[in-house]
């Protein structure tokens, strides 16, 4: 590992890129998993999806099968969703609703509190103890209406990973009591998920790429402020463009678009317009393929044409975008792209993220005091 990210380091101070290797190697990609997704914080999804006793989704982080649910305590909990019997997972399902946890294999059956309740002939096995098994707890915690998981013992709390992120979000005006989750959206992205990420980070691309929405933006305003695990652009609205005629935005009190990135896989925004904000969230599916999930939440007053606005807009730009991060996928799995180069002030962005991935491979990573 430090021979492959020492050569990659002294380049990035020098403003070169990763190369295309870093999108398709299968090495690189299992390194990942372990180092980067099994170690941090993820977001997994919002509380209302586990709004009732029960209620139950399943999620991948790294190679480890999750379920994340609502126990009879109300208490949202987390479990490594493979079964002690034979090591098949538990649940199947995506998501659903079900008072205990029974295994899809031989129906050993296991309590929201993870513990196994019963399997079937277990009276006729000697020596059989029910005590002996449950699921593994894996860590959960929320912020707002987001429920974030790890399967690392060492990583710190939640709010030591998201820094400066909930403060800078309660600054914005939104309130995360407030607002509900209204809508979802999953794009199916045959890219590496770092492409994804590193063109979140920057605009550069956005007169290019974007440009209906770069008309309504003051982009020579653009801002890029990188804190510890989070990198937040802000890209104010110009300012001779009037509440009621922002374009595709919806009138309202927010007139700075942010987009923070909070390491690894958790984007959030909160664009111009009523009480709104997104979430986007990499799933990765492989070394070349990720499942981009877009949900949108805004407070209760906000109407549904509003809304509709915002949703509409925000899903344009991320067809577009999606467009961009295939094709730099391609052009990676060309053999032809042996490192490239970062422009200063405008691709700083994605040149930090770069650094978080060479200093988490490296083993630099925060661990619980
Ligand atoms: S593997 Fe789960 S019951 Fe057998
Ligand atoms: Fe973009």
């Amino acid at each position: 590992v430090n021979d492959l990210t020492a050569d990659t380091r002294n380049g990035l101070d020098e403003g070169r890129t990763l190369t295309g290797t870093w999108y398709t190697s299968p090495e690189i990609w299992e390194l990942e998993k372990r180092r980067v997704f099994e170690q941090f914080w993820q977001y997994v999804g919002h509380v209302e999806q586990v709004a009732k006793q029960g209620q139950y989704f399943t999620f991948q982080l790294g190679n480890v099968p999750i379920v994340v649910l609502r126990d009879a305590e109300g208490q949202i909990r987390g479990f490594v969703n493979v079964c002690c019997h034979r090591g098949s997972e538990v649940v199947l399902e995506k998501e659903g609703m079900r008072q205990t946890l029974q295994c899809h294999y031989h129906g050993w059956t296991y309590g929201l509190d993870g513990r196994l309740r019963a399997a079937p002939r277990s009276k006729s096995q000697p020596n059989f103890d029910a005590s002996e098994y449950s699921l593994q707890p894996v860590r959960v915690e929320t912020w707002g209406p987001f429920i974030f998981a790890t399967t690392s013992d060492e990583a710190p709390s939640l709010f030591e990973q998201l820094g400066v992120l909930p403060d800078l979000i309660a600054k914005t005006g939104v309130d995360l009591d407030k607002v509900r989750f209204r809508s979802v959206s999953d794009y199916d992205v045959r890219a590496n998920w770092k492409a994804v990420a590193e063109n979140f980070l920057e605009c550069y691309h956005c007169a290019v790429t974007h440009p209906s929405f770069t008309d309504t933006v003051d982009l020579d305003s653009f801002s890029v402020v990188a804190d510890s695990y989070v990198i937040t652009e802000t890209v104010p609205l110009k300012d001779d463009v009037p509440a009621a005629e922002q374009g595709a935005y919806a009138p309202g009190d927010i007139r700075d678009g942010r987009y923070s990135f909070a390491w690894p896989s958790f984007m959030v925004n909160v664009f111009p317009g009523p009480m709104n904000i997104s979430t986007n969230q990499l799933i990765p599916l492989g070394v070349d393929r990720t499942l981009v999930r877009y949900q949108f939440f805004f407070a209760p007053e906000v109407s549904a044409e509003d809304e509709k606005a915002v949703v509409d807009f925000a899903l344009q730009i991320q067809d577009e975008d999606v467009q961009i991060v295939e094709s730099v996928q391609r052009g990676a799995a060309s053999g032809y792209f042996n490192s490239g180069v970062f422009f200063e002030n405008w691709e700083n962005g994605p040149q930090y993220f770069q650094r978080l991935l060479l200093d988490t491979l490296d083993g630099h990573v925060a661990t619980k005091s």
